[in-house]
């Protein structure tokens, strides 16, 4: 049986300056963080806060791996034209936003095909019934699931053998993905009990927390900022500049009210939540201090507040995205050698696997 290679122990930081419990991990599992972002749209702010700023975070804390999951993407129909552009820009937005690919394994989910057989022998150990209940595949599909991609049905043990494939740990994600974790979680449990493999797969965390892990729309307070919603408005995108920027948000709902003076005053105003988290996620200050500063103010003083600090904060992203962008051979070098990176973390831990499963 092929040995697993332990991996290297990542230097902790003292406790006091450590964010996560790492307590009640088994000492087999080393810490290790995974997570990606499709490649099928133009990254927005939701994006932004809810995943890259945790990305930059934990690169100093953990070994990270950072995935962008084209496989995930062709689960519902893309152009080939555009697919390797797509998955150019994302791996941009990861460098412009602050990931060091000498720090964090930056790789193409298409270029390590592991993922791929993981995904099967996890088609194997998911239930129907598990998948029957995931609410983003019905969020997708809608009533038309007749004629949804079978990929799409089986996206989310996709991503369960994406995270498992390194063993990882812990998983940066917005509050979106929590249900995909718990699935995660969920093979990882049952392919350990059938197996006879105990704590062979961690049981990973989500690292959904954070003032950004749920940014909505800007055209409805209760509907999340997304990729794949049709109106450009409801999204601030990464590439947007300043003035689109401004314009979007002058444009942006709100309600007639002055802003009130504590957080409670937010309740049953979803808009006004929504700009004043955004506010808090981007300066940094919480929701009561911004209040605190704005209470009374109406939206007319808000809203050019908010423009300029979005501005401040995405246009220095936004140029290093385009400097980038305009380089592809690098982004395809540096992508390559993460490939080969992961790889290499990943094939001990497969071999394993299948052995385990009784191939020869
Ligand atoms: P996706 O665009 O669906 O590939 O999502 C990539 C990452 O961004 C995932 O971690 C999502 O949970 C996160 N994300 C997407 N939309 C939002 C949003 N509106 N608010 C916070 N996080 C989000
Ligand atoms: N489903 C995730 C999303 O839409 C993307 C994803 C695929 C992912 N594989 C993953 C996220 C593994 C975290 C870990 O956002």
């Amino acid at each position: 049986m092929v040995r697993l290679t332990p991996t290297p122990q990542v230097p902790l930081l003292p406790p006091h300056q450590r964010p996560l419990d790492m307590t009640d991990l088994p000492i087999a599992h080393v810490p290790r963080v995974f997570s990606g972002v499709q490649p099928s749209g133009a990254l927005h702010l939701g994006n932004y806060l809810g995943a890259l700023v945790k990305f930059v975070d934990l690169q100093h804390r953990m070994e990270c791996l950072y995935c962008v999951v084209d496989l995930h993407a062709i689960t519902q129909p893309q152009d080939p034209r555009l697919l390797a552009a797509q998955t150019r820009e994302i791996a941009a937005a990861y460098f412009a936003a602050g990931v060091d690919p000498e720090r964090a394994i930056v790789f193409a989910q298409s270029a390590v095909p592991e993922h791929v057989e993981l995904a099967w022998i996890f088609n194997c150990v998911a239930r129907l019934g598990w998948l029957d209940r995931m609410t983003q595949f019905k969020e997708k599909t809608g009533k038309n699931k007749e004629r949804a991609s079978v990929g799409l049905y089986t996206y989310p043990v996709l991503q369960a053998a994406d995270i498992l494939l390194y063993r990882a740990t812990h998983v940066p994600v917005g509050e979106d993905q929590k249900q995909h974790l718990e699935l995660t979680r969920d093979i990882a449990a049952k392919f350990n009990h059938d197996f006879g493999a105990d704590g062979f797969f961690p049981l990973p965390e989500a690292l959904i927390e954070g003032p950004g892990a749920r940014v909505m729309s800007l055209r409805d307070g209760r509907a999340k900022m997304s990729k794949s919603d049709p109106s450009d408005q409801s999204r601030i995108n990464l590439l947007d500049d300043a003035d689109t920027i401004a314009q979007k948000v002058r444009r942006a709902r709100t309600d007639p009210a002055p802003l009130p003076e504590a957080p409670e005053g937010l309740a049953e105003r979803p808009e006004a939540e929504n700009l004043i988290g955004l506010y808090s996620a981007l300066s940094g200050e919480s929701v009561a201090q911004v209040l605190k500063r704005f209470a009374g103010q109406g939206f007319g003083v808000f809203k050019p507040a908010l423009a300029d600090l979005m501005v401040e904060k995405l246009a220095p992203i936004t140029k290093r995205m385009r400097d980038l962008m305009s380089d592809p051979a690098e982004i395809d070098c540096i992508l390559a050698k993460g490939a080969e990176r992961a790889r290499e973390l990943a094939a001990p831990i497969l071999a394993e696997t299948k052995a385990r499963v009784g191939f020869l």
